[in-house]
């Protein structure tokens, strides 16, 4: 991969400012509402891929996953490049998207849009989606924690302020119960695989072999191994591809915590305070009845 486009991606990482913008009633950056039209006028193709999720769910796992997959399991090539190079970000801006025209097929997309946003041809093209949702509580934990690290976020505040934040989807990408349902319907209409997280946490070989069977792979035991070895999270923790070790601290600053920060499901019980967890539960009742969805907290 030439470093001049990694370098490009960078620079355009580091150019994001943390302003908040609108659009159509969901909460986004600035950056990603100024340039809404390139992003919603991309044009998929034939045979893509695309890794969709509210943030914090398990994007980066999943990517490196279905990186692997593609690549019949060859941990030599999964190397190649940084997942933010092999795995273009949609809304991150005009070169990661000069990236993805630039790349040979089958192509992996990330998006974290909800699905009322995303661009039409996805659903022309009849990509394969693959949803990774994680239970609010944890997510809402690791995205207080990616606020502080992510120099191009804004400051979250105290851990009370993100709540709230949260709890009213008055943060980036939105409302996570809209996202998560909206998500969830669309799997009735399109190509969509629904994952959570907490099913890959409790058994990773089982949730590979799904993703496998939809993007129509079969293997022998010895590459599933070999795909589950290298996407564990220790392995993930140390590999510079995908821990975002090669990003500035002007981006993300990991002194303050790691990208890899813990990787379970109940770290939320260290933070929600008794009275939090009780809103949090009276209002997961409320927007989840009749969604069909239900997601486990703990293992
Ligand atoms: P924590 O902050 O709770 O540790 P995303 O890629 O969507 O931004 O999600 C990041 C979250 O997924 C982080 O959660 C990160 O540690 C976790 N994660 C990344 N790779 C993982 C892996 N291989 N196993 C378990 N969790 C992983």
């Amino acid at each position: 991969m030439d470093p001049q486009v990694i370098e490009k991606v960078v620079q355009e990482m580091s150019n994001f400012s943390p302003d908040m913008g609108e659009l159509q009633g969901v909460t986004l950056l600035q950056g990603i509402c100024d340039i809404w039209d390139t992003i919603y006028n991309f044009q998929a193709r034939d045979g893509d891929i695309v890794v969709a999720s509210y943030p914090k769910s398990g994007t980066t796992w999943m990517q490196e996953i279905l990186d692997l997959i593609v690549l019949d399991g060859d941990v030599e090539r999964s190397l190649r490049a940084p997942c933010f190079i092999k795995v273009p970000f949609l809304e991150m801006g005009h070169t990661s998207l000069e990236v993805a025209d630039s790349m040979p097929s089958p192509r992996i997309l990330k998006t974290h849009l909800p699905v009322q946003l995303v661009p039409p041809s996805f659903w022309e093209k009849d990509v394969k989606v693959v949803y990774v949702a994680r239970n609010p509580k944890d997510c809402m934990v690791s995205y207080y924690y990616f606020h502080k690290m992510d120099q191009t976020m804004a400051d979250p505040g105290n851990w009370e302020d993100f709540f709230s934040n949260f709890m009213s989807g008055k943060v980036t990408w939105g409302d996570w119960f809209d996202h998560v349902i909206g998500w969830w319907k669309a799997k009735d209409h399109h190509k969509i695989l629904y994952i959570f997280y907490e099913d890959m946490i409790e058994d990773p070989r089982r949730e590979i072999l799904k993703v496998m069977k939809f993007l129509g792979k079969d293997f022998p035991e010895d590459v599933v191994q070999k795909i589950l070895q290298h996407t564990s999270f220790k392995s993930m923790k140390n590999n510079p591809v995908v821990n975002f070790s090669c990003l500035p601290e002007s981006v993300f600053d990991q002194s303050v915590t790691s990208f890899m920060r813990k990787g379970t499901v109940g770290d939320w019980k260290n933070h929600f305070l008794d009275s939090q967890n009780l809103i949090f539960d009276e209002e997961y009742k409320k927007k989840m009845a009749g969604s069909g969805l239900d997601f486990r907290t703990e293992l």
